[in-house]
């Protein structure tokens, strides 16, 4: 099929690509000249494992092109993707200026029947308000549905997550899209719901918004499992054998973090308001996720005693593993808190250090993660990155000037960390 992507930001581009990936014909539209040049040179402004040689290899066979120019886009499909930013607003609601925006260059460049998807997060009842830009502004007169299509994908495993979904929601006012949209997603063999754009669009908030009371779920559990001597890791366990529960999203960390859960809570809470519910269940878990940053601090404060003056590695500044996204970033905020306290620091992060750089100052970028603990009081582990779990431990234990390891994110084994040496602490073990 012919089809086009609005936005190139993560779920545009990881989007746009699988979809080439699988044979349709795409054009990726984004009104950042210098990101679509880049991408036209076959690079990509994000690190996604997989994503770049994709791309590279679906604009080699010609089926992936890329545009700054939404009318050229809108001419070329049948099918029309909306992926741009929707970003929170001081009140914790959502700036749906961009969405509104594209909806009308969308409508002035329609000359025939479009179908006009949106994969961008939005409150519910965005379908509706798009449909009516799009009829106010589209000249032409012309028909068009308007489709809610939102995505699941997770950053740093995008490709993965996108190529082999768990499930594909459709959200439609009338029945006339649906094959199209069949068509679209066919090749991905996951079950498609149809539903109509109202559910599609409270599937997102509200699946986003479980996965996080999850994670603060288990995250207060280990608040009763540091309090009795228990072990968080084994209560997620059984826990999650029960196959109404399930392990995944519960791991007890210093807090979850990222572009998608801190906003999309927010963003829920403040529809819920609007629709004049009171959701005191979401806003525990973003009390819950607070506080688990501040009892983490005073964790390595408590231990320290003195933190001014001190010196501390910190291992991970991306939200999350595989990423270099440090947005709302549990790490960067965690350095911040020490500095705040007067703390110096030894970062590394193996693929979020270029970004941090505008973000954190003050502190001593390291390469080598190995190096890191170098003259340092104490280690941290900030994001969840499976290689620092091949960290050096002798190293690390001989580099500090006394081997106190603090893990925001569980990575090693805590009577293993005993035998070595170390005086370490964990979340909820
Ligand atoms: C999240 C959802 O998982 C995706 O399904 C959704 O499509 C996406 O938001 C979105 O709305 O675009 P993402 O933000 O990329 O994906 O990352 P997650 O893997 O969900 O992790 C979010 C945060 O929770 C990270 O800080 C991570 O470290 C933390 N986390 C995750 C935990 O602390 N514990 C866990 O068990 C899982």
């Amino acid at each position: 099929m012919k089809l086009t992507i609005i936005g190139t930001g993560y779920v545009g581009l990881v989007t746009g690509t699988c979809f080439a990936e699988v044979g349709h014909h795409v054009c990726c539209v984004d009104n950042d000249d210098a990101k679509v040049k880049m991408l036209q040179s076959g690079r990509i402004p994000i690190y996604e494992p997989g994503l770049e040689e994709l791309v590279q290899k679906n604009a080699a066979a010609g089926r992936l092109s890329f545009s700054n120019n939404t009318a050229e886009g809108v001419a070329k499909s049948d099918v029309v993707f909306i992926a741009v930013p929707t970003p929170p607003q001081p009140d914790g609601s959502v700036d749906m200026s961009f969405i509104e925006r594209v909806a009308r260059d969308i409508a002035a460049a329609m000359t025939d029947y479009k179908i006009i998807v949106d994969k961008s997060t939005v409150p519910v009842q965005t379908g509706d308000k798009v449909a009516e830009t799009i009829k106010r502004y589209c000249k032409a007169r012309v028909d068009f549905d308007v489709v809610s299509n939102p995505e699941f994908l997770r950053e740093g495993f995008a490709v993965e997550d996108l190529m082999k979904p768990d499930r594909i929601v459709v959200g439609v006012r009338t029945q006339r899209p649906v094959p199209a949209l069949k068509e679209v997603y066919a090749p991905f063999n996951a079950p498609i719901i149809v539903t109509d754009i109202n559910s599609a669009e409270l599937i997102k908030h509200a699946s986003n918004s479980f996965l996080a009371l999850k994670i603060s779920y288990i995250n207060a559990i280990s608040v009763i499992c540091e309090a009795t001597g228990a072990n968080v890791q084994e209560v997620a366990n059984g826990m999650g054998m029960d196959e109404r529960i399930g392990r995944r999203f519960l791991n007890a960390s210093l807090g979850f973090g990222g572009s998608c859960f801190p906003k999309d809570l927010s963003a829920f809470i403040k529809i819920a308001e609007q629709l004049r519910y009171d959701f005191g269940l979401l806003k525990e878990v973003q009390k819950i996720n607070a506080a688990q940053m501040d009892r983490f601090v005073k964790k390595i404060a408590d231990t320290l005693w003195v933190l001014k003056g001190k010196k501390i590695g910190v291992l991970g500044l991306a939200f999350k593993q595989n990423t270099d996204d440090i947005r709302t970033s549990p790490a960067l905020e965690l350095c911040h808190r020490l500095q705040k306290e007067g703390a110096i620091l030894r970062v590394h992060d193996p693929k979020a250090m270029e970004k941090a750089k505008a973000d954190l100052h003050n502190v001593t970028y390291v390469d080598d993660m190995n190096e890191v603990a170098e003259g340092c009081d104490a280690l941290v582990i900030a994001t969840e990155w499976e290689e620092f779990k091949k960290l050096d431990l002798e190293r690390a234990r001989k580099s500090l000037s006394h081997p106190i390891m603090f893990d925001g994110r569980n990575l090693f084994d805590p009577q293993e960390m005993e035998r070595l040496g170390f005086i370490y602490k964990s979340i909820g073990r």
